[in-house]
């Protein structure tokens, strides 16, 4: 049965002659109703004419056709639109062909010529599509043909510019395909070749002869046909010759290893094998296409994941280590930059939560005692760890892929700060033989600044590196203990939500092992295991709370042995025994009883030995010098300011989340007056923020307003006043 199109509405753009002309009259031939469109322009898009578009129309008419004219250019989308709904009161087929040629060797190429290219044949496709877009949306059919060129698919010698705009279309084309399938809007493009006014310039004249146009316009008659169901394709169609493209893609290769950087000599090393097409794969989506690069990924990921069953690999033994040679050797320093968010984030990954009205500190950055948990000094020393850094250690020469986390030693020096920039130093402090398996003692120190703000000691457990003749232990080791053989002295039982480990993930360990059900099951578990180190952020601040009044700065260190693993939604049985100023715990799954930390204990400072009293009044400050400046100015100036400003002004400013100083601006009483420490009068409003967050103030760079809001700034007292500090700290902005 033949084809026809009785009935429905076809726009061919640029149909005044060419390889358009021919669509339309085809079109017309089929029972179409044709919108003649051409602007009547030359072939570099000079001059207008109707002309062109009126003798087409005339063709068709005089065939029985049924055709309007319309002179815009495609530039002006809508208006071509509106011409088939007002002759014909519907849009079923868009032609994009209307096109122009400014071909220039590149570096010649005018913005002029590039930017009509892109005009005409890329934005003005754009426009006269999208204006018929919702009207073959709502009719639930349309069929859209995009004209693209050989030149923009291979590239042709003095046509950047209309290359550039020709593959553009395809990949307009390649998505309306994708966003119209549901409506039964089809979109395919077309690389024609004909021999047209466009080619009479570069084809030898026989050519243009029998490349007739009419070889051409059966493709895009049957692309626009009710029955075609193709979508998304790309033809190549010449001399009644019809070729279908699509992308073709190497097997590839994967170039990296786990916990190893990728490098650019294994780049070069697999170049070959990155271009070889033997096995070519066809990709005909972006998921498809996707696809191999999640696999290349979960391939590498897995690639020795032993943590979940050590005994598989154990048998393994590659010793390439040299403990002379590693011992002491320095993995590159990291940074960790942070503010309270992380803290917070850190905080209910270990499960606080604002239920329990201790954990507020921990949670709410406007909480007067703000803090970061302790056991959060783990976090900036991971990346040590996660990025891969140990592979690049001499004398380390193991198979990084079979790492398990066996223990982990913390000792803090100072509380954490609530935000800020932490430096971690790592060196090799052991390697030990044990036989099956290597252990590795990673030593990170962290600072802030030139504080030594933490220590971290890793023990990695490395599955089937044993056997090199090293030493079983060592002195550098910091070993678990047993719990004393009596009753616990406390036992607290906390649930771990479903989504613990997701949460927990967040703070910086993105092992898929604990989200990826798929990754999982490939390391031998019926689902994703919490992370150790959060088993232990739980087990510290049962601790903290039961022992330490939930202070962290009491918190001293923390020692455990990752015994086997917790799923989320288990509970965790905190087991402990008070010894002095060390706290032993005993950490299981209260569903299973099993031993999850084990040898584990933590140390507290004695309740004294932590209080503000023991920091060193505003030492190392560097609101002292302000203060100081602010003193002499408030001498300087007689009263003028008491008279300006009238109230007191205290301070408590804050270092690491400690009172540091207290000074108290008087601008009330005689001639005014600055006083360091505690004020015997009262303030009428008291401002709390740290030393930090005081600078950002006084210079300018943090708005006073802002600094309350964002929980930076505290006030006590009448907080009318503290309209009047801007007054006073912009007079010292310039400190
Ligand atoms: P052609 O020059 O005969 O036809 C193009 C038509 O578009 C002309 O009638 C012109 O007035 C019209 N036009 C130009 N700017 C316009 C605008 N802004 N608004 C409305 N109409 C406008 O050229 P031909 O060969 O028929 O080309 C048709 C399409 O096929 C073009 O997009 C061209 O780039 C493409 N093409 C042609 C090849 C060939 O071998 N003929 C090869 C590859 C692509």
């Amino acid at each position: 049965m033949t084809l026809s199109f009785e009935g429905r509405v076809v726009l061919v753009t640029g149909a005044g002659g060419g390889l358009g002309r021919e669509y339309a009259l085809a079109f017309a031939q089929r029972g179409a109703s044709v919108i003649v469109n051409d602007l009547g322009a030359d072939t570099k898009g000079g001059g207008k004419s109707s002309a062109a578009a009126d003798k087409v129309v005339e063709e068709i008419r005089a065939k029985g056709g049924k055709a309007v004219a319309n002179y815009d250019s495609v530039e002006d989308g809508e208006k071509l639109i509106q011409s088939a709904l007002d002759a014909f009161g519907r849009i079923d087929v868009v032609v994009n062909n209307a096109g122009i040629l400014r071909d220039r060797s590149f570096a010649r190429t005018s913005d002029m010529d590039w930017d009509l290219i892109q005009r005409v044949h890329l934005r003005g496709s754009f426009l006269v599509t999208r204006a018929a877009w919702n009207h073959m949306k709502s009719q639930k059919f349309g069929r859209i043909i995009m004209t693209a060129s050989a030149a923009g698919i291979y590239g042709n010698f003095g046509q950047a510019n209309y290359s550039a705009a020709k593959l553009g279309m395809v990949g307009l084309a390649n998505t309306l395909a994708i966003e119209g399938r549901k409506y039964n809007i089809h979109c395919n493009t077309i690389a024609p070749v004909a021999g047209s006014r466009l080619t009479e310039t570069i084809m030898p004249p026989d050519l243009v002869a029998s490349l007739k146009p009419e070889y051409v316009a059966p493709l895009v008659l049957w692309l626009c046909h009710e029955q075609c169901q193709e979508n998304g394709g790309l033809f190549e169609v010449g001399a009644g010759w019809i070729g279908k493209l699509r992308w073709e893609r190497t097997q590839g290769c994967t170039v990296r290893q786990k916990n190893q950087p990728m490098t650019l000599e294994a780049v070069r090393d697999q170049w070959d094998k990155i271009c070889d097409f033997t096995d070519a794969t066809k990709p005909a989506n972006a998921q498809e296409s996707l696809q191999s690069i999640i696999s290349a990924l979960s391939q590498v990921e897995s690639e020795g994941e032993v943590s979940a069953n050590p005994t598989a690999s154990a048998t393994a033994s590659s010793s390439g280590i040299n403990p002379a040679e590693a011992v002491g050797q320095k993995i590159p320093p990291t940074t960790f930059s942070f503010t309270h968010t992380q803290c917070i984030l850190y905080a209910l990954g270990v499960g606080m939560s604002t239920k329990d009205p201790d954990h507020l500190r921990f949670l709410y950055e406007g909480h007067p005692d703000f803090s970061c948990l302790p056991t959060f000094g783990v976090i900036p020393s991971m990346t040590a760890m996660m990025d891969g850094s140990l592979s690049s250690v001499p004398g380390l020469n193991i198979d990084f892929t079979r790492i398990l986390h066996g223990e982990q030693y913390l000792e803090l020096y100072r509380p954490l700060p609530t935000s800020g920039k932490l430096t971690s130093e790592a060196s090799i402090g052991d390697v030990l033989d044990k036989g099956s398996g290597a252990v590795i003692l990673l030593d990170v120190n962290t600072y802030s600044g030139d504080e030594l703000v933490c220590y971290n000691q890793f023990s990695v457990f490395v599955v089937g590196a044993g056997g090199f003749g090293g030493r079983r232990t060592s002195e550098k080791v910091k070993a678990s203990l047993p719990p004393p053989k009596r009753a616990p002295d406390a036992v607290v039982v906390d649930a771990t939500t479903r989504d613990q480990a997701a949460l927990y993930r967040l703070s910086g360990d993105w092992n898929p092992l604990h989200i990826d059900p798929s990754f999982a099951a490939m390391g031998g578990f019926k689902a994703p295991i919490l992370h150790g180190l959060c088993s232990f952020g739980f087990a510290a601040r049962h601790v903290l709370k039961q022992f330490a009044d939930n202070d962290p700065s009491r918190m001293k260190a923390i020692k455990v042995r990752f015994a086997k693993p917790v799923l989320p939604g288990q509970s965790l049985q905190t087991e402990m025994w008070k010894e002095g100023n060390r706290i032993h715990i005993q950490c299981k799954v209260k569903e299973t009883d099993a031993v999850v930390l084990a040898g584990a204990y933590v140390d507290l400072h004695g309740a004294a030995e932590a209080s503000p009293e023991n920091l060193t009044q505003g030492e190392g400050l560097q609101s002292e010098l302000v203060f100081a400046e602010i003193g002499r100015r408030i001498k300087d100036s007689g009263s003028d300011l008491v008279k300006k400003v009238n109230a007191v002004f205290g301070w408590e400013i804050t270092k690491d989340g400690k009172n540091a100083a207290q000074w108290t601006i008087d601008l009330k009483n005689g001639s005014g007056s600055l006083q360091k420490g505690p004020y015997s009068g009262k303030a009428d409003v008291t401002f709390t923020v740290s030393d930090e967050d005081f600078m950002e103030v006084v210079q300018g760079k943090l708005n006073p307003q802002k600094a309350f809001f964002s929980g930076k700034l505290k006030v006590r007292g009448n907080i009318m006043l503290s309209q009047k500090l801007e007054v006073i700290l912009k007079d010292y902005a310039k400190l």
